[in-house]
C-alpha cells in the first residue's frame, strides 16, 4: 500500500483528499466528530508539507440535493479544528483557491455511487495528488475511491487508512494470544464471515445480543418473542458444529414483555424464552463469565452490542462488556458504529487501543475480503 511517504515533494501543489466525514449531525450540529478528528493527521501532516487541499467526502445516503444532507456543518467543524477557514465549494466547476477547501457532499453527482468515468476525470482534474483516508468507504467502489485515481499519478492512502488496514489485518496475522472476539449486534448473516474469519484464528468467540437467538433455535430452543432471524439458523448451526469449544453462547438473559425502557428485566437461566416475551440482554453469568475471558486475553476484537443497550433496564451486559474491554491489559480494537456508541454511552471510548472509524469496511476487511478503495492504491 502507498503511503503519504511515497507521495515525493507535494509542496504546493493541490491534493484531492477523500475523507469519511460521514458523521451523525443533529439540527446542523456534528453530535460525534470521531471521524473528523481521526482524519486530522492526515490533514495537519499534508498541510505542514505546503500542500493545499480539496477534501472529498460523502454525508448520508441523498436522492437529491437535500439540505439536511449538506457538509457546511461539517466545514465549520472542521475549521475550529484546523484553526484555518474551510471553504466549502458548492459543486466540481466552483472551487475556490484556498488551503483547506471542502467539496459538498460528493453524493450530489449522481455519478459517484456508479464509479461514473467522467465524473472520476472531472475529479482528478482537480488535483495534481491523491489521498484516500476514507476507511470508511474503502469498501464502495465509488467515482471519489475509486475512479479518481487513475486520472491523479500520484496517489497514496492517508495515515488513518494505513493504521485501520494495519492494526485489523494485523490482529488476524500476528494477534497477541490468547485473541478473543466479541460478536453481538442483531443478525447472525451481517457478521457470518467475521465469525467465520475468527473461527479460523481466534482462541475464543464470545456471542452476544439478538444474534444469539438463531444458535439457541439452532439447538431446537423456544426463542419466544426474540428478535430471531430466521435465515440466521443454518449458518449459526454451521459455526456451532466447526466452532466446538471456542464458540460461546450466553448461559443466561435478560427478559422483558416489550422492546421498550419502561419493559420491567426479567432474568433468567433458563434459556427458552417463554412465548410473551423477549430476550434483551445477556444475564449476569454470562456477562461475568464473558469479563474474565477478556480480562485474560491478549487481543480483544469487539463489534456489536450484547444486548438493547440503549434501554437502561437492558444495559447491563453491554456495559459489562465494554467496561470489561476498556479495563484489560490486552490490545482492544473495536469495529463497528454501535460498539463504538456504547462505549461513548458510559465514558469509555478513549480506553481502547484502536477504535476503528468503519462499520462495513472493517467486516470486509477481517473477511478476508479486499476493499476496491485500497485496492486501487497498491
Ligand atoms: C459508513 O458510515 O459506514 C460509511 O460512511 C459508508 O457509508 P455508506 O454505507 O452509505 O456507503
Amino acid at each position: 500500500m502507498r503511503t503519504l511517504d511515497d507521495l515525493g515533494d507535494v509542496s504546493g501543489q493541490r491534493g484531492l483528499v477523500r475523507v469519511d466525514f460521514n458523521v451523525p449531525l443533529k439540527d446542523g450540529e456534528v453530535t460525534d466528530d470521531a471521524r473528523i478528528r481521526a482524519a486530522l493527521p492526515t490533514i495537519e501532516e499534508l498541510r505542514e508539507k505546503g500542500a493545499r487541499l480539496l477534501l472529498v467526502s460523502h454525508l448520508g445516503r441523498p436522492k437529491d440535493r437535500e439540505p439536511e444532507f449538506s457538509l457546511a456543518p461539517v466545514a465549520e467543524y472542521l475549521a475550529d479544528l484546523v484553526g484555518t477557514q474551510v471553504a466549502l465549494a458548492p459543486d466540481l466547476d466552483s472551487v475556490p483557491d484556498g488551503d483547506v477547501v471542502m467539496l459538498e457532499n460528493i453524493r450530489f453527482e449522481p455519478g459517484e455511487t456508479k464509479n461514473d468515468p467522467e465524473l472520476a476525470q472531472r475529479l482528478g482534474a482537480l488535483a495534481d495528488f491523491y489521498v484516500n483516508d476514507a476507511f470508511g468507504a474503502a469498501h464502495r467502489a465509488h467515482a471519489s475511491t475509486v475512479g479518481v485515481v487513475e486520472h491523479v499519478g500520484n496517489s497514496a492512502a492517508g495515515r488513518l487508512l494505513q493504521r485501520e488496514v494495519e492494526t485489523l489485518t494485523g490482529i488476524l496475522a500476528d494477534p497477541g494470544r490468547p485473541l478473543v472476539a466479541i460478536v453481538g449486534g442483531a443478525k447472525v448473516t451481517d457478521k457470518i464471515g467475521v465469525i467465520d474469519a475468527f473461527l479460523e484464528v481466534a482462541d475464543t468467540i464470545l456471542i452476544g445480543g439478538a444474534m444469539s437467538y438463531p444458535f439457541f433455535r439452532s439447538q431446537g430452543h423456544e426463542v419466544g418473542g426474540s428478535l430471531c432471524e430466521a435465515e440466521g439458523v443454518e449458518p449459526a448451526a454451521r459455526a456451532l458444529e466447526q466452532g466446538a469449544g471456542k464458540l460461546r453462547l450466553p448461559v443466561d438473559h435478560v427478559l422483558g414483555k416489550e422492546f421498550s425502557a419502561d419493559a420491567e428485566p426479567i432474568t433468567s437461566d433458563e434459556i427458552d424464552v417463554p412465548e410473551d416475551l423477549m430476550g434483551l440482554d445477556i444475564g449476569p453469568k454470562t456477562a461475568e463469565l464473558y469479563a474474565a475471558e477478556i480480562k485474560a486475553a491478549g487481543t480483544v476484537f469487539w463489534n456489536g452490542p450484547m444486548g438493547a443497550f440503549e434501554l437502561a433496564p437492558f444495559a447491563a451486559g453491554t456495559r459489562a462488556v465494554a467496561e470489561a474491554v476498556a479495563a484489560t491489559d490486552a490490545v482492544t480494537v473495536v469495529g463497528g458504529g454501535d460498539s463504538a456508541a456504547a462505549l461513548a454511552q458510559f465514558g469509555l471510548d478513549d480506553q481502547i487501543t484502536h477504535m476503528s472509524t468503519g462499520g462495513g469496511a472493517s467486516l470486509q476487511l477481517l473477511e478476508g475480503k479486499t476493499l476496491p478503495g485500497l485496492e486501487v492504491l497498491q
